[in-house]
């Protein structure tokens, strides 16, 4: 016990997960083992989520996971999802343990930054003078939508062209403050940027997004700053490909937002290069490289660990209110990948280094 005055090294909540996720986790708390010193500790705690909770512990969340996730000051996660568990029914797969602890832990914002520095261009899958320069941050709403939206389920269609059939529904749904929350994170983001948010809903076709936008509208007026477009989500996704570089923040809901996430993401050259912060109303946080469980190279040393390591950065920045230490990781990753130091995963460079490898090749660029 220490004095009041004494604030206690933080604990990482460590879940690791499945397939990749273990091989990447262990590479980032690597990177993180790297930074202790005089200034910077951390008592990492690891525990068992997913498919691996499952096998062990018959549920994929188990409490004890939970409940360390709850008291320790940030979540490092690593990835969950195998195809094997899919006939167990829904509350029990993998991905529960995902949705179970965005609830538990009240995240309602996910935020990935999507940069393309021009010398890194190459790596992306669109040409160069489309890529170069990418800058963008999108803002996911994580709580509501159609992944909460209640009722849902399956039953007999009542009525129209296939009545009498099985049919399956899902409920839309944002209530003003849900949006409003959301809404003032992306404005926030933008002011320390470049000051542009693009909505992106599709409001001419959903109520729920009607209601969403005029809360945008709303929300835009607090912010005269801060400059506000509207995309709806399909050709915001065109947009994407087309003019990557137009973006500023990107605001949109769960679903769009998982979407456009990830075309964001691989913008880069690899769905592996870029992080997801996941947060709430507090300073606690989950943190991910958010990319599956790539089981077909799972424990064979291939997997890309970067978007892992980035994680980390991002809790030290987020949680751990260790914004210089962020900075250092973030410029070593950028430093290794300009030195053409690449997994197998991406394009060009020399011959592909491992895992492990990886995640030395940034240690080294942290105390170069
Ligand atoms: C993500 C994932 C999850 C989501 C799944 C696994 C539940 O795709 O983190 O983007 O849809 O949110
Ligand atoms: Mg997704």
């Amino acid at each position: 016990m220490g004095t009041p005055a004494m604030k206690s090294i933080p604990t990482i909540a460590v879940l690791a997960g499945d397939g990749i996720g273990p091989e990447i986790v262990a590479e980032a708390l690597k990177v993180l083992r790297a930074l202790r010193g005089p200034g910077f500790d951390f008592e990492a705690r690891t525990a068992l989520v997913g498919g691996a909770a499952y096998q062990q512990q018959g549920h994929p969340l188990p409490e004890a996971t939970l409940d360390l996730a709850r008291t320790a000051d940030a979540v490092l996660f690593g990835a969950v999802g195998d195809p094997k568990h899919d006939p167990l029914p829904p509350p029990l797969r993998p991905e529960q343990a995902i949705l179970g602890l965005r609830r538990e832990l009240g995240l309602f914002a996910a935020l990935k930054r999507v940069t393309v520095p021009a010398e890194l261009a190459a790596l992306s899958p669109l040409r160069h003078d489309r890529a170069a320069g990418i800058d963008l941050m999108v803002v996911r709403e994580l709580a509501g939508d159609v992944y909460t939206g209640r009722p849902r389920g399956e039953r007999v269609s009542p009525d129209g062209a296939f009545a009498g059939e099985r049919e399956g529904y899902d409920t839309m749904r944002y209530a003003q403050g849900e949006v409003r929350r959301i809404a003032q994170v992306a404005f926030r983001l933008a002011r320390q940027r470049s000051g542009r948010v693009c909505n992106v809903d599709k409001a001419n076709v959903l109520a729920t997004s009607r209601l969403w936008r005029e809360v945008v509208v709303d929300v835009a007026r607090d912010h005269p700053e801060v400059s506000l477009d509207h995309l709806y989500a399909d050709n915001a996704a065109m947009q994407l490909i087309m003019k990557p570089t137009s973006f500023d923040v990107i605001l949109t809901g769960n679903l769009f937002g998982d979407i456009l996430s990830d075309v964001a993401a691989v913008l880069t050259g690899s769905i592996a290069l870029p992080a997801t912060a996941l947060l709430g109303d507090g300073p606690r946080g989950m943190y991910e490289a958010g990319h599956g469980t790539a089981l077909d190279i799972a424990g064979r040393d291939v997997a890309n660990p970067l978007a892992c390591i980035r994680a980390a950065a991002l809790m030290l920045r987020h949680s751990l209110q260790r914004p210089d230490l962020a900075g250092r990781v973030e410029t070593a990753i950028d430093a290794v990948l300009k030195a053409g130091i690449r997994t197998a995963d991406l394009a060009g460079g020399g011959p592909p280094v491992g895992t492990r490898a990886m995640g030395d090749a940034v240690v080294s660029a942290l105390q170069g």
